[in-house]
């Protein structure tokens, strides 16, 4: 195939030029210039804003009334690993494209190829495409899955065209291309992982699955910064975007949609990496307690809503210091708000530690982005400076506004309840969460502002 004209085109303002610049001569942005295929459509540009109208250059197409289309359901195939289905929203969809990223080591290969086998005992073809590992070393790792047996079709291989031209020939149900950031495309010079690259390669891949109906399952890493490495316009382009998350230390891992045209976002999956594999946990509301025979300070349950099913997670904070140049560090946790949550407490509560350093982790590397943390984070952080535990068997949540108003966490009943299930015994809660029915064995104390949060707990000690 003859090697299309390229042109390096500016991310930040659009501008081209025919050659590799590290300033933009267009908006002068630094390093933003990167590889793409220049469009081919002759005579382009004064051909739009012919006085004459449009009509010569393409013909007028029909226009249907919404309410005369008929809502089809997509169809969808379970792929036979519940925990992934319900991020799915169900299973794989005919033609839908999923991009799925997470820290290397994760299992991202490992649950993909359970799925895979899991689909084609289904009845589906499928194809899995390796880009960063050999045949045999996949096959080494089916073994270890116990899955050596599988009918699952393997290519190993990283150019673009050639890959495109073997799913042609081998009408899989769904591809796997492990990862995006392997394959290149011989129209672009680029390396393969650059932005260009990666554009181009999904682009195409995407235009694939549409026009034949094929399920294409992308794999992507991500940076440091634990953003998906390449251009965020891959997250528009697919369909559905899912995280891959956990402590590769920890077995538990989390599974999150981020975006999911086929169903609700913010379901999360949840899977135990054993020796044979990813596991599904499917009653996951206890495993990101931490098991102190004691209680000891700095430490505060959490019920935080994931989806549709409540989990208890761990903070732990621990304050130290006096040191001139105090540090706030945070795992799992927003490190904007803690530092918000420190000038409330300070503001609000009387609790000062400006000249500490402070670090909070949520434990089992699960990510926490809701609000609802709030109450647990500093009351987790009060315990460490004080050195006292909280109360055995406590739990608390709740979001903390500037004010030092304490407001409400949604579908607080259903966070009590499992809290009350698993044997907790006290909790701090929002004033609007208190149940009007008692909850069996839970001591129930509903606040409205921090310092009156403060008093209670004090109370309690
Ligand atoms: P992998 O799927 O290769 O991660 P990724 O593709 O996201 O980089 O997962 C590799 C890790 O999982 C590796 O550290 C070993 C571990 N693992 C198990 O613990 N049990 C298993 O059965 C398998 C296959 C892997
Ligand atoms: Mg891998």
């Amino acid at each position: 195939m003859a090697k299309e004209k390229t042109l390096f085109t500016c991310n930040a303002c659009g501008g081209t030029t025919p050659r590799w610049l590290g300033k933009c001569p267009s908006c002068g942005a630094w390093n933003s210039l990167v590889e793409t295929v220049a469009e081919s459509a002759s005579g382009g540009k004064n051909r739009l804003g012919a006085p004459q109208g449009y009509a010569g250059l393409a013909n007028a197409q029909p226009v249907t009334p919404l309410s005369a289309i008929e809502a089809q359901d997509v169809a969808r195939t379970p792929s036979g690993l519940s925990e992934l289905d319900r991020v799915l929203g169900g299973g794989v969809v005919e033609g839908g494209v999923v991009l799925i990223g997470g820290d290397p080591g994760i299992g991202k290969s490992t649950l993909l190829l359970q799925a895979l086998d899991a689909l084609q005992r289904n009845g589906l073809p499928t194809l899995y495409v390796t880009g960063e590992e050999s045949g045999a070393q996949v096959a080494l790792r089916s073994r270890r899955l116990g899955i050596d047996g599988s009918q699952v079709n393997l290519l190993a291989e990283i150019q673009l065209e050639k890959i495109l031209a073997t799913v042609e020939a081998a009408q899989p149900a769904v591809v796997v291309i492990d990862s995006i950031q392997t394959i290149y495309s011989d129209q672009l010079s680029s390396a393969p992982g650059s932005v260009a690259q990666v554009r181009e390669c999904a682009a195409h891949l995407t235009r694939m699955a549409k026009s034949t109906g094929i399920t294409v399952i992308l794999v992507g890493h991500v940076t440091k910064e634990g953003a998906l490495a390449g251009p965020r316009v891959l997250e528009h382009m697919v369909d559905t975007v899912l995280y891959f998350e956990g402590d590769t230390h920890s077995p538990h891992r989390l599974i999150r949609a981020i975006k999911n045209r086929f169903g609700a976002v913010n379901e999360i999956g949840v899977f135990a990496m054993t020796e044979k594999g990813l596991k599904g946990v499917s009653n996951p509301s206890a495993i990101f307690l931490s098991q102190h025979s004691e209680p000891v300070p700095g430490s505060c349950v959490l019920v935080t809503l994931e989806g549709t099913r409540p989990l208890l997670v761990e903070i732990q904070a621990l304050v130290d210091g006096g040191s001139p140049a105090p540090r706030r560090l945070s795992v799992g946790l927003e490190r904007d708000r803690l530092a918000m949550l420190l000038a409330v407490l300070s503001r609000h509560a009387g609790v000062a530690c400006a000249d500490q350093d402070v670090f909070v982790n949520a434990v089992g590397g699960v990510r926490i982005s809701e609000p609802a943390a709030d109450l647990a984070v500093m009351l987790a952080i009060t315990s460490s400076l004080r050195g006292k535990p909280l109360p055995r068997g406590f739990i608390a949540f709740g979001e903390v506004g500037l004010a030092g108003e304490i407001r409400p966490a949604p579908r607080g009943q259903e966070r009590l309840k499992e809290a009350a299930k698993l044997g907790f015994t006290t909790a701090i809660v929002p004033k609007a969460n208190a149940p009007k029915k008692a909850i069996p064995g839970l001591t129930i104390h509903a606040v409205e502002r921090v310092d009156e949060a403060m008093d209670t707990l004090r109370g309690l000690e």
